[in-house]
């Protein structure tokens, strides 16, 4: 056995640990204010910076039916 194979066995449980697929840009984040993962991304591009508050305040995000924001945990680890 080699050193490499040992190593890839330390790390067995990170290699068989799926990694967070990364959303479409078409993939609508928030409905109400039709804002998708691609305005997200690009926006925050611009700005430097990826936080709720730059979203909010470039998108109105979440001050419709807040369900976006309700989801916040499911789709923000996925935009970059
Ligand atoms: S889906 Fe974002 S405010 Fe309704």
């Amino acid at each position: 056995m080699d050193k490499e194979f040992f190593s890839q066995i330390d790390r067995v449980e990170e290699l068989l640990t799926p990694q967070a697929e990364k959303l479409d840009d078409e993939v609508l984040i928030c409905e109400c204010f039709c804002v998708s993962v691609g305005d997200i991304r690009e926006a925050c591009k611009e700005l430097g910076a990826f936080d709720l508050k730059t979203v909010q305040d470039n998108f109105s995000l979440g001050l419709g039916c807040q369900s976006c924001i309700k989801q916040i945990d499911s789709w923000a680890h996925k935009i970059f």
